[in-house]
């Protein structure tokens, strides 16, 4: 038994989207003959995850003690009527938004660390490790690791360490331990520390660093995005909008979310389409990203040192170098398989804005509705104003996802006017 009056909305089931794709999924590939990297995945990630990733169940049922761990962290997350945000436009319909920077971490990361990190517990490792880039998913897994009893490190970009002491602060206060990467912590750091010591960092080898840290120690590595198991741990965002529009008495025309490797919109919009032809569905990135209009529909490694599987997907190359964009969690060069599919076969739209665009969407956002969102979110938000003034959508019903908040993102403000 839960004990709040909100807990009946937290779903007792994930959705797995993949038995109602129209195409099978393309299952993780090797990238070297010699050198299994699904094995190498295989023997870091908790078991429970690996059956997760290929199960072909429509539904996985939710353990209690998650669904009460999600209770703890804010869930069910609100959905709001942005009335105020459709007076300023003088729209004619109705804007809803999901607010997952509701969330005691303040982003939707949350929903799939605790359950990694409950299922590593459950197998006996002292510490779960992994690897951020903007902080978001490092600040989630310290997070979940502390409540479910273990020690967790977070090998983070240097530049990010540097560049946000607030993100270190708040994973220090969850007992996260944060290294800065390249760091002289493995084998694989300190090499990059050797041909040049001043080194930046980037998320392809804070993911090596962490990998090589989980596999010398036999700990647990932490998936944050990209792969099928987490989009189906965020189908709790979805089927939380589900029962809340229901409450309403609203039907959405639109859903519209923004994406890195995919893990917040697959878990929003996925839910809604067993069924459903007709609700649109817009995913939301980066134009300085541009995976879905430039990238190329292919086997492509997740991480760009090529230690991970490679997964058919949009991609950009993992050797792709994405601008300075603050939106650091949409710098990513793929996308999840499964969202792949559904974009290449048109049943959910793309769109692209730039970092101007995304300010001021944001600053109308925080005038309007008092939220400071994610710069990621920016990108949704401004992808829905672009909706909402077309005049064929008048008197429309659009849900937007707004993935996490932005107060320790303010950077984006200050820099520019
Ligand atoms: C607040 C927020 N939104 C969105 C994203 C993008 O990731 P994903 O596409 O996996 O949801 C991130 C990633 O760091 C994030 O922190």
């Amino acid at each position: 038994m839960l004990h709040s009056q909100s807990a009946e909305i937290i779903p007792s089931r994930w959705y797995n989207v993949v038995p109602d794709l129209p195409e099978p999924l393309p299952p993780p590939r090797s990238g070297s003959e010699e050198k299994s990297s699904i094995e190498l995945l295989n023997s870091i990630i908790p078991a429970e995850m690996l059956r997760q990733e290929f199960t072909f169940n429509r539904y996985e049922r939710i353990p209690d003690e998650i669904r009460e761990q999600y209770l703890q962290v804010g869930r069910p997350t609100p959905l709001v009527r942005a009335v105020n945000l459709e007076r300023v436009l003088g729209f004619s319909g109705k804007i809803f938004y999901k607010f997952e920077g509701a969330t005691v971490t303040g982003s939707h990361k949350i929903n799939t660390a605790l359950p990694q990190a409950f299922y590593a517990a459950q197998e006996g490792v002292p510490e779960i490790v992994t690897e951020t880039g903007a902080g978001q998913w490092g600040t989630a897994t310290s997070m979940a690791g502390a409540i479910n009893g273990l020690r967790t490190t977070v090998f983070m970009v240097k530049v990010s360490y540097n560049q946000k002491p607030g993100r270190k602060t708040v994973m220090g206060l969850y007992d996260g331990t944060v290294i800065a990467s390249p760091s002289d912590k493995t084998d694989f750091g300190r090499r990059v520390l050797r041909e040049k010591p001043d080194h930046p960092g980037s998320l392809g080898i804070a993911i090596s660093e962490a990998v090589e840290y989980a596999i010398s120690n036999g700990y647990r590595y932490m998936l944050g995005s990209v792969m099928n198991s987490v989009l189906t741990h965020q189908s709790v965002i979805g089927q939380e909008t589900i029962a809340q529009l229901e409450m309403l008495g609203e039907t959405p025309d639109a859903l519209i979310g923004c994406v890195g490797g995919g893990s917040n919109f697959g878990g929003f919009v996925f839910p809604f389409i067993p069924g459903n032809r007709e609700t649109e569905m817009i995913a939301s990135t980066a134009l300085e990203v541009p995976k879905f209009s430039k990238g190329e529909y292919r086997y492509d490694f997740i991480d760009s040192a090529g230690i991970l599987p490679m997964l058919r997907m949009f991609s950009l190359g993992s050797d792709f170098v994405p601008g300075k964009i603050y939106a650091g969690g949409l710098r990513y060069h793929g996308s999840a398989p499964s969202l792949s599919i559904l974009i290449r076969n048109g049943r959910i739209k793309t769109d692209e804005v730039g970092e101007e665009e995304v300010i001021t969407a944001l600053k109308l956002f925080a005038r309007t509705q008092g939220v400071v969102a994610a710069p990621e979110s920016g990108h949704a938000i401004a992808s829905a104003l672009r909706y909402v003034r077309n005049p064929d959508n008048a008197g429309k019903t659009v849900v937007i996802n707004v993935s996490g908040h932005g107060y320790l993102d303010l950077g984006i403000f200050g820099e520019k006017k």
